[in-house]
């Protein structure tokens, strides 16, 4: 496999508690990889991690063949965060064009790579309106383009299709799909397992601890399950039984 991202031994503590434990985990470039477990198990806190945003307690995370944090990493990395962070007061044009702006080196292509961004969130149409005035799962759009047009080699997606109706989730998934097709490496975390689905491969966490790291193909195999839902549930319980 050749790796992206790769987890070991990765221990974290936040507010005095041990919120992701000796985690050991890979993510393989060019394809989607699918963090999923319940609220609270600690996929918010993996993902600070792999861009360098939160504090290692003990363990090593690298990225890209870099610690993860590395003042390189900056531009070939982007992070679309759970809540977007987006300018309301701006068109999504300008907005895209600001987060543009911040890689100076990719200028000269920078108006092409606008367009880009926006055409690749489906949002062509809209794109001279105020993010304001778009809904909640537009606004989320505008923030994955603001990530997009820095073409980063990984993009780590943090529930990015939370609150949105069922087609603009599978658009969605579409263009996740196309973006791993052209060689980006995908983190994308979910607290629905369904989700899994659409990934190559699957990092499953439980309570900040590792319950799986595998193809969603060995996740049905593994456990005789027939859904994933299902599947996540037995591979947990068989856990817990031999502990
Ligand atoms: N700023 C913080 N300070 C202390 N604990 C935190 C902080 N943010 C999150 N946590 C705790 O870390 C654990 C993992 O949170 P998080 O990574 O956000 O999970 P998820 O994204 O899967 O919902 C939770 O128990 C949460 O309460
Ligand atoms: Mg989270």
């Amino acid at each position: 496999m050749d790796t992206a991202i790769a987890f070991d031994g990765l221990t974290v503590s936040r507010g005095g508690a041990v919120v992701l434990d000796a985690i050991t985990a890979r993510v393989p470039r060019g394809s989607i990889t699918g963090l999923l477990g319940p609220s609270g198990c600690g996929k918010t806190t993996l993902m600070r991690v792999a861009v360098g945003a939160q504090r290692i307690t003990s363990g090593t995370t690298t990225v890209l063949g870099r610690p993860a944090g590395a003042r390189p990493l900056r531009s070939e990395v982007g992070y679309v965060t759970q809540s977007p962070a987006v300018y309301s007061d701006l068109t999504v044009d300008q907005n895209v064009q600001y987060f543009a702006a911040m890689y100076p080196a990719r200028r000269a292509t920078a108006a092409a790579d606008v367009g880009d961004a926006i055409a690749a969130v489906g949002l062509d149409r809209l794109r001279s309106r105020p993010v304001d005035r778009l809904s909640g799962g537009q606004r989320s759009r505008v923030s994955i383009a603001c990530a997009l047009v820095a073409r980063p080699r990984l993009l780590v997606l943090d529930e990015p299709t939370v609150g949105l109706d069922p087609v603009l989730r599978a658009e969605l998934w579409e263009r996740f799909t196309s973006l791993a097709d052209s060689g980006t490496t995908l983190l994308v975390s979910s607290h629905v397992m369904d989700e899994a689905a659409h990934c190559a491969r699957l990092i499953l966490l439980r309570e900040g601890r590792l319950v799986g790291d595998l193809t969603p193909a060995e996740l049905l195999g593994r456990t005789g399950a027939g859904n994933l839902d299902d599947a996540f549930l037995a591979l947990i319980r068989s856990q817990e039984a031999h502990s």
